[in-house]
C-alpha cells in the first residue's frame, strides 16, 4: 500500500517518486534553480549596496573576492543560471507553441545546449582560478 511521505523533503521525494520521468527532474531542479537564484539575487544586492561606502572600499572589497575558490563557485553560479534559463525557455516553447508532447526531447536539447556551455565555462573559469 502506497504511504504518503510527510515533511518539507518527504514531499518532493513523494512527488519525483510517483513519477520518476524527465519531467518530474526537470521541475525539482527548475525549483531548486530558482530558489537559489533568489537568495543569490539578495545577496547580489547586499554586495553591490556596499558601494555607497565609497569607490575605493568597494574596489578593495571585489579584488579580495578574485580567489582560485569564488572562480570555483562562480562555476556553480552559471550551472544555475544556465539550467534555470535553458529549462525555462523550454518550458516557454512547449506552453506557447503547443509542444508539450515532445517537451522530453525538448528538455535533451536545453541540456546539449547547457552541455557546451558548461565545456566553454569550465575552461574559461578554471584558467582563471588556476592562473593566480
Ligand atoms: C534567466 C531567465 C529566466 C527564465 C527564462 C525563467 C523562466 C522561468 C519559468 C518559465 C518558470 C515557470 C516554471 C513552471 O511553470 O513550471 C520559472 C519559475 C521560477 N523562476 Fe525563473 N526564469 C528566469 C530567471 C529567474 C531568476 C533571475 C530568478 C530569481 C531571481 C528566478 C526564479 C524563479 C522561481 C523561484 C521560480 C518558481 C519555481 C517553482 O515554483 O517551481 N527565475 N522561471
Amino acid at each position: 500500500m502506497f504511504e504518503s511521505k510527510s515533511g518539507f523533503f518527504g514531499k518532493y521525494a513523494e512527488e519525483v517518486s510517483l513519477n520518476p520521468n524527465v519531467g518530474s527532474w526537470s521541475w525539482l531542479l527548475h525549483r531548486i534553480t530558482g530558489v537559489i537564484l533568489v537568495i543569490y539575487l539578495f545577496m547580489h544586492l547586499f554586495a553591490l549596496s556596499s558601494s555607497t561606502a565609497g569607490a575605493d572600499k568597494f574596489n578593495t572589497w571585489i579584488s579580495s573576492l578574485q580567489t582560485p575558490l569564488t572562480h570555483i563557485l562562480e562555476i556553480g553560479l552559471a550551472a544555475v543560471v544556465a539550467f534555470h534559463l535553458l529549462n525555462g525557455l523550454r518550458i516557454t516553447v512547449a506552453d506557447f507553441f503547443f509542444m508539450t508532447k515532445p517537451h522530453k526531447t525538448l528538455f535533451w536539447v536545453a541540456m546539449i545546449i547547457f552541455l557546451i556551455f558548461m565545456i566553454i565555462t569550465a575552461v574559461v573559469f578554471l584558467g582563471r582560478a588556476f592562473s593566480h
